[in-house]
């Protein structure tokens, strides 16, 4: 692999005048705003600086834009979140747990508005915050506000079919699902808004109260919606939290009194988290970690398709996806073909700036990744792959050229690990079995891709994958989508089940009010929901 020097083709913008001016951001102060007790408060405290990893300058010395900053909170602060989240709750008794669901509807739909006001600003710190291209997001914006419609459309769902009573075996009942307590909602910084969001909503729609730590990239695009949370929402519902994990999450776990950890990142952090916890028996997670996906081309796969969907499936976002293929298994029959149209394909990408039409790989705002990556490849080369493509692994400061490596050795870190970029180990097979073997040994299992058109062979092999991952992609790159999808993974991968309805089970549990049929309670039951006294006790139906 090779590090570009001084060169007069940088695509990153000389000056600011390079930028389109409605694509222009900062410095700003405004990521000092956080949410604690229903305000918008001002942070005067520590700081970090933000940098992003769009650089501007000339060739070579081109440095990282400076944003502004946001607070590096202590665990005092942590600790003031956690006591206005606990009290909001007040152990079920708060007004928001024991509102009524049709009222909490009404709130997150109050939101909605509020928050589209925000979406220019929020696009733009996405672009300059974590490099993503324009279109991709604008893509998690609506995406996010779709989430939220969806999840409304499913709580009434749910609520019309919990708001009739059961009588069974001499009893008559109603079963509905409460909350859970106060959650711990922190997303990764390739979907920093979409992913914290799709956590953050069912968990307060169901009734929960929230503190939400944004990862450590992807920190500024949350506050243009602090305000429309802080009018929304009933004071302490949602709260803010920023700064370095180990110094403001550690004392959240160790507390004791976070209930439900919503979590994507890393299965290392995860681990850690969860241990901080004294009560695990208390504690509810759900979990998105690593994966390392694998895409299977069969030797009858449609091979134009199979390099479309794979060059999608790998380097959108420049791989930075927990669902994008992670390692090509080609049928050796087909191999060379495929790796021949892949580089060409991946020769076609645009690189470039997150605001330029059709750019698909864009500067990485991970620290020093660039040079990690630049070292999967030189791994794999010792191990005897070449990159294939011209110019693959080329660096220049925060972008990296994306890098095809081929025949990776299957004992090459690049096969082992999710390297969350854009590097793509191609791997040759023989026979099926041998993915199968790689697949089981694997410690992520969370999708794979395949690619061929015998149906009977690709049966049989689905009959297998599903039981080593939780998603099989017939012909079609791995991905989260439709949101409606249960979105999991088996083994080092995922803990619980994320997708619109099964969201609002994960932050909810049934409870349900029973008593024995007789006169007397069937009398009180109904003297309960006809005087409208009880929310729970309720047969409303929610249009
Ligand atoms: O990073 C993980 C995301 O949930 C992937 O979502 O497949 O829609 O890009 P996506």
């Amino acid at each position: 692999m090779t590090t570009m020097v001084a060169s007069p083709r940088s695509v990153f913008p000389e000056v600011a005048s390079d930028i389109p001016a409605e694509f222009r951001v900062g410095p700003s102060e405004d990521g000092l705003r956080y949410l604690a007790n229903g305000q918008v408060a001002i942070w005067s405290g520590p700081r970090e600086t933000v940098l992003s990893p769009v650089c501007v300058g000339a060739p070579g010395t081109a440095r990282p834009h400076t944003m502004g900053h946001y607070p590096l909170m202590t665990a005092a602060e942590a600790g003031a979140a956690l006591e206005s989240a606990c009290e909001a709750y007040d152990h079920g008794r708060g007004a928001w747990p024991t509102m009524s669901v049709a009222e909490r509807i009404r709130h997150m739909e109050a939101f909605i508005p509020r928050m589209q006001a925000a979406r220019e600003d929020v696009v733009r710190l996405l672009m300059w915050e974590i490099g993503k291209p324009l279109s991709d997001a604008r893509k998690e914006f609506d995406r996010t506000v779709d989430y939220i419609r969806d999840t409304i459309n499913a709580l009434k769902d749910l609520d019309r079919t919990s708001s009739r009573f059961a009588v069974e075996s001499g009893f008559v009942a109603q079963i509905r699902r409460s909350p859970l307590g106060v959650v711990l909602c922190m997303g990764p910084f390739n979907y920093p808004l979409n992913e914290t969001f799709t956590t953050l909503i069912p968990a307060l729609i169901m009734g929960n109260t929230v503190i939400f730590k944004p990862p450590k990239h992807g920190v500024l695009l949350h506050a243009p919606l602090l305000s429309a949370l802080a009018e929304s929402f009933p004071p302490g519902v949602v709260n803010t939290v920023y700064g370095d994990g180990r110094v403001v999450v550690g004392p959240l776990m160790e507390s004791g009194r976070v209930d439900v950890l919503a979590f994507i990142g890393s299965a290392r952090v995860a681990s850690i988290l969860k241990h901080q916890h004294p009560r695990p028996n208390r504690l509810r997670c759900v979990l998105g970690l690593e994966a390392k996906n694998a895409a299977i081309v069969l030797d009858d796969a449609d091979l134009e398709l199979a390099v479309r969907e794979c060059l999608l499936g790998s380097l959108a976002f420049n791989g930075q996806r927990c669902t994008a293929i992670k390692i090509i298994f080609v049928h050796r029959s087909l191999a060379d073909a495929f790796v021949e149209r892949f580089s060409e394909a991946v020769g076609r990408l645009v690189v470039g700036m997150p605001w330029e039409d059709g750019v698909q790989i864009t500067p990485l705002p991970e620290d020093d990744k660039p040079t990690w990556l630049a070292g999967l490849g030189e791994a794999a080369m010792r191990g005897g792959a070449k990159v294939v493509n011209p110019g693959g692994g080329t660096i220049d400061q925060t972008l990296f050229y994306p890098a095809v490596v081929y025949p990776a050795p299957l004992e090459a870190e690049i096969c082992r690990v999710e390297q969350f970029g854009p590097v793509v180990p191609i791997v040759p097979f023989d026979d099926e079995g041998q993915v199968l073997d790689w697949l089981e040994l694997s410690p992520f299992g969370q999708q794979a891709a395949v690619f061929g058109r015998d149906a009977r062979r690709l049966g049989a092999l689905v009959d297998t994958l599903v039981n080593l991952v939780c998603r099989v992609n017939l012909n079609s790159q791995c991905q989260r989508g439709p949101d409606t999808f249960p979105f999991t993974g088996r083994k080092d991968s995922a803990e619980g089940t994320l997708s619109v309805s099964d969201a609002l089970r994960v932050f909810s549990i049934r409870s349900l009010v029973a008593a024995k049929a007789d006169p007397g309670n069937e009398r009180i039951v109904s003297e309960i929901v006809a005087g409208r006294h009880s929310k729970f006790l309720s047969t409303d139906f929610i249009f």
